[in-house]
Order: C-alpha cells, then sequence, then structure tokens
C-alpha cells in the first residue's frame, strides 16, 4: 500500500502555489476544495508514490525481498492517483458539509485515501485487486490505515509540518 500511503505525506511536504480549485467557489458561496488541495501537492504526492511503487517493483523483481512480485506499473500508478483523488473528493464533500481546509472529518480524513486508491484500481484493474487484496489483507489496511496515518500526522505536527496533528 505504499503507493498508496506516501502521496499523502509527500503531498504536505510539495505543497503550496496555486490550488486546484483554482480559488473558485461552488454554488453555496463555499471554495469547490479549498486551499489544502493543489496542484504541486498532488503532482509531488502522486511522483513519490510512483517512484516507491517502482522501488518496490525492482526489490520484488530482483528477488531482493523473500516475496512474490506483486506491484505492477499499471497498478503503482493507480494507487498513487487513486489515493490522491480520493483525498480531493473527501475535501469537496467536506466543503459541502461547511467543514473548513484542515477541519478534522473524523475516519474519512484516515480513510480517503485508501478507498481512492482501492476504488480507483478496482476500476481501472479489477485483475489486480482480486489477487492482490485478499479479504483480511483488506481488513488488516482498513484497521491499521487509520491508526497509522493519525500517528505520522502526530509527528508531522509536531515536527512543524502540519498544521493540525489530524
Ligand atoms: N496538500 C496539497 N495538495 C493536495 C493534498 C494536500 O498541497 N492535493 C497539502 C496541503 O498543504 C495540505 C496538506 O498537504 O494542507 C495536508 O493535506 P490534507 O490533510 O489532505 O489537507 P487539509 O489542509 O486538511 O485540507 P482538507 O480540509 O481539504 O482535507
Ligand atoms: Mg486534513
Amino acid at each position: 500500500m505504499l503507493p498508496a500511503y506516501l502521496p499523502n505525506n509527500f503531498a504536505t511536504l510539495t505543497g503550496g502555489g496555486m490550488p486546484i480549485d483554482m480559488r473558485r467557489t461552488w454554488s453555496d458561496g463555499r471554495r469547490i476544495l479549498g486551499d489544502g488541495k493543489t496542484i504541486r501537492g498532488f503532482v509531488g504526492g502522486v511522483t513519490a508514490g510512483i517512484l516507491i511503487g517502482l522501488l518496490q517493483m525492482y526489490a520484488e523483481i530482483s528477488g531482493l525481498v523473500p516475496w512474490f512480485p506483486s506491484h505492477t506499473l499499471t497498478a503503482v500508478i493507480l494507487l498513487a492517483v487513486g489515493s490522491l483523488l480520493g483525498d480531493l473528493i473527501k475535501s469537496f464533500f467536506k466543503r459541502r458539509q461547511g467543514i473548513e481546509r484542515g477541519g478534522e472529518w473524523f475516519l474519512v480524513d484516515q480513510l480517503d485515501f485508501v478507498i481512492g486508491a482501492l476504488l480507483l484500481t478496482l476500476l481501472l484493474d479489477s485483475a489486480w485487486v482480486v489477487q492482490t487484496i485478499t479479504l483480511p489483507l483488506l481488513i488488516t489496511i482498513l484497521i491499521l490505515t487509520p491508526l497509522l496515518h493519525r500517528t505520522v500526522n502526530i509527528i508531522g505536527y509536531k515536527l512543524g509540518l502540519k498544521k493540525v496533528p489530524w
């Protein structure tokens, strides 16, 4: 799941500049996505996700790791893009709920990227998802991800990289 996890963290590091919604507002008068979703964050995040996926592919193909090759270029790209698409779509609905940029939406903020990654991959490469993400693995991912996400964000907050600890 690293190609789906890393984009979030790297978006925080590379983000800034022009927001994806170009500062436009929706019909409710609120921002479409908000200042927390930027082009630089999206591109930087997706790039980081793909790079870690390429490293995983290399490690698997060259036998550096004992497990069977599971990453394909398609899956890696879909996981990375899907994770930040999930994050974007989440922010759209967050703004419609009236939650300001950076405000917390419990569990949705913690799972948006895994759900986005798995859904986009399921949509465009269902064979990979069916072969790779077994039911026990899916349950593990859904339980561990919010815990990991929270831990990493508290660390990011303490390091001054993130404005809020969620
Ligand atoms: N970020 C970005 N572009 C993205 C995603 C994230 O620039 N596509 C950066 C922003 O600086 C953002 C930070 O990463 O503030 C943390 O991301 P996230 O928690 O998803 O954004 P929030 O600021 O909490 O905004 P929202 O309420 O819309 O989730
Ligand atoms: Mg957030």
